[in-house]
């Protein structure tokens, strides 16, 4: 066990996948979790079967943010664990790749996930650590992953960059890059069979990964175990990038 008692850990899109995992695994080391969703239903469901907080708000959407930042300040006070997480996946290549997918991956994935940073800053306790959820994508550069590997590239410069210019109040900056993880994010996609079966035999421990595994990672980054730890990208990934 992390020793996680009482911290105020914000999870953004925290109704499935790695957030809800992350959200299950901070909860069960006695950290206060608010986890943040886009739907209504799908938040507040999750949040009663995990037993944390739930707030409505489109990571993508600036007064969002605000709203979300308002929020968490006045009903916990300052953060300590900040996860931004919410993200979406969507294929193509260059070529056929329209305005609309191109803002909505960035919106979400990049736009949404700095702004979140950005004014989450203020109410950060000093000591506290910031996780962003980029990918391997952004390392093994996958064909038709142009929009969404970029999103995810651009994240790891930010995270550097927040990484030295959070360090002198003692936050600290990560980013984990799953390699595939079995969540909705891949239901979403919509691969058949033998697209599954192909991701699978490109990782050397011949499995998908799982969010469990991710979000105990992330538990690691979140507590003093990791005091030492910033500006640093960690790949899970089932050795898939090497
Ligand atoms: N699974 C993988 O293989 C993999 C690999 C590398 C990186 N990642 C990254 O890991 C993160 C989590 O993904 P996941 O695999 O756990 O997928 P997931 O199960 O689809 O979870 C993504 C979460 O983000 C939420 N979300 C999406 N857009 C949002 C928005 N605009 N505002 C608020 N919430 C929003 C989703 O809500 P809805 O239910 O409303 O869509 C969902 O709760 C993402 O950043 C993803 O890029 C995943």
């Amino acid at each position: 066990m992390k020793n996680l008692k009482d911290k105020v850990a914000v999870i953004t899109g925290g109704n499935s996948g790695i957030g809800y995992a992350t959200a299950r695994v901070l909860k069960e080391n006695r950290a206060k979790v608010i986890i943040t969703g886009r739907r209504k239903e799908a938040i507040e469901k999750a949040a009663s079967a995990l037993n944390v907080s739930g707030l409505l708000a489109d990571q993508s959407n600036l007064s969002d943010i605000d709203v979300l930042v308002t929020k968490v300040k006045e009903g916990f006070g300052k953060v300590d664990i900040l996860l931004i997480n919410a993200g979406i996946t969507k294929f193509a290549p260059i070529e056929s790749t329209t305005e609309d997918m191109f803002d909505e991956i960035m919106n979400v994935n990049f736009k949404g996930a700095y702004f979140t940073l950005s004014k989450f800053i203020p109410v950060l306790n000093d000591n506290a650590s910031v996780i962003l959820l980029s990918s391997t994508s952004a390392t093994i550069s996958p064909q038709n992953a142009s929009v969404y590997a970029a999103s995810k590239a651009a994240i790891n410069a930010v995270m550097k960059i927040a990484a030295l210019e959070l360090a002198s109040r003692k936050i600290r900056v990560n980013a984990v890059s799953p390699g595939p993880v079995a969540t909705e994010i891949m239901n979403k996609l919509g691969l058949d069979d033998s697209v599954e079966a192909k991701i699978i035999n490109s990782i050397p421990l011949s499995r998908l990964g799982k969010a469990k595994e991710v979000a105990d990672l992330i538990a690691y980054l979140s507590g003093d175990d990791a005091s030492f730890i910033t500006g640093s990208n960690f790949l899970i990934d089932g050795g898939q990038s090497v």
